[in-house]
């Protein structure tokens, strides 16, 4: 885990109102996985740093995404090229991505697309194809730089692809990857069990010190999703009790 002063490099736009920050943070780039996130800071800023996946790495540089939901994610939009961010990271559990499987679906329900880039690199490189299953509720709100072999669309008032949601449209395949709001996630949990799904909770120190990012597991208890997860098998959760609206579901 590393914390670093990381200059704002560029910013793009992605989907209606939904921007890609790049920011320098050579060591965060150079050993994060699919899943994992870093906690962001800046001054002046809120007390407590705001958790975002990573998105995408280029050499010394790391990517999120995100759309402005609060005071939080509205400052983090308006900075200018050479602001500085502080990155704590990479944090978490990464996406389980071993060679073997022939396949793999990565299901995405609007901002769900944010560890979806690196999932994608990660599993062609274990020699998987993927088709990415991305959805939101219409046209404008679709990620444009959804990527995989091949790329499956979904919008719930069939503006683009499947009339639908995600979920309904993924094909066949060996492992189910899936990132989005939280009741999309359960619909995955119900019809593939030992999918891996990126969740989302409030979070605090994002290092596992102040419980503030308890998920309920299925079989009783809690466990942490900045330390634990935020990467779970998709039936090891009590989705009855994990909040169905938090950011992700805003925007998808
Ligand atoms: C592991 C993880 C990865 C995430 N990755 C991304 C990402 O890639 N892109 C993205 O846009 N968002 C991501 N989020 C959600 C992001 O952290 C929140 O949208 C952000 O913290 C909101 O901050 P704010 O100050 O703008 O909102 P606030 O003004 O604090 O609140 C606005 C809304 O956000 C909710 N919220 C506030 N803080 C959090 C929090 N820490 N976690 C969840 N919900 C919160 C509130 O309930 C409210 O509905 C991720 C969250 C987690 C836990
Ligand atoms: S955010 Fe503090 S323990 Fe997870």
């Amino acid at each position: 885990m590393f914390l670093v002063d990381a200059p704002l490099v560029a910013r793009r736009e992605v989907a209606r109102g939904m921007f890609v920050l790049s920011l320098d943070a050579p060591q965060i780039a150079q050993s994060v996985r699919a899943g994992q996130f870093v906690n962001l800071g800046w001054s002046p800023g809120p007390l407590l740093r705001r958790p975002f996946s990573v998105y995408r790495t280029e050499g010394d540089r790391i990517e999120v995404i995100l759309k402005a939901v609060g005071a939080g994610t509205a400052q983090l939009l308006a900075m200018t090229a050479s602001d500085t961010i502080s990155c704590l990271g990479p944090l978490g559990h990464a996406f389980d991505l071993v060679a073997g499987p022939r396949s793999v679906a990565l299901v995405s329900g609007g901002l769900g697309v944010a560890p979806m880039p690196l999932a994608a690199r990660e599993a062609r490189a274990a020699g998987m194809s993927v088709t990415w299953v991305h959805g939101s509720r219409t046209v404008d709100e679709l990620c444009s730089e959804a990527d995989g072999d091949e790329v499956i669309w979904a919008t719930d008032d069939g503006s683009r692809g499947f009339a639908g949601t995600a979920v309904s449209a993924v094909p066949e395949t060996d492992v189910v990857l899936a990132c989005g709001p939280n009741r999309m996630l359960a619909a995955v949990a119900m019809r593939w069990p030992d999918a891996q799904v990126a969740v989302e909770t409030y979070m605090g120190c994002g290092t596992g010190v102040c419980l503030g990012c308890a998920v309920p597991l299925a079989r009783g208890g809690y466990d942490r999703a900045c330390k634990e997860g935020p990467v779970y098998r998709a039936a090891d959760i009590d989705w009855s009790v994990l909040p169905a609206h938090l950011p992700y579901a805003i925007s998808a």
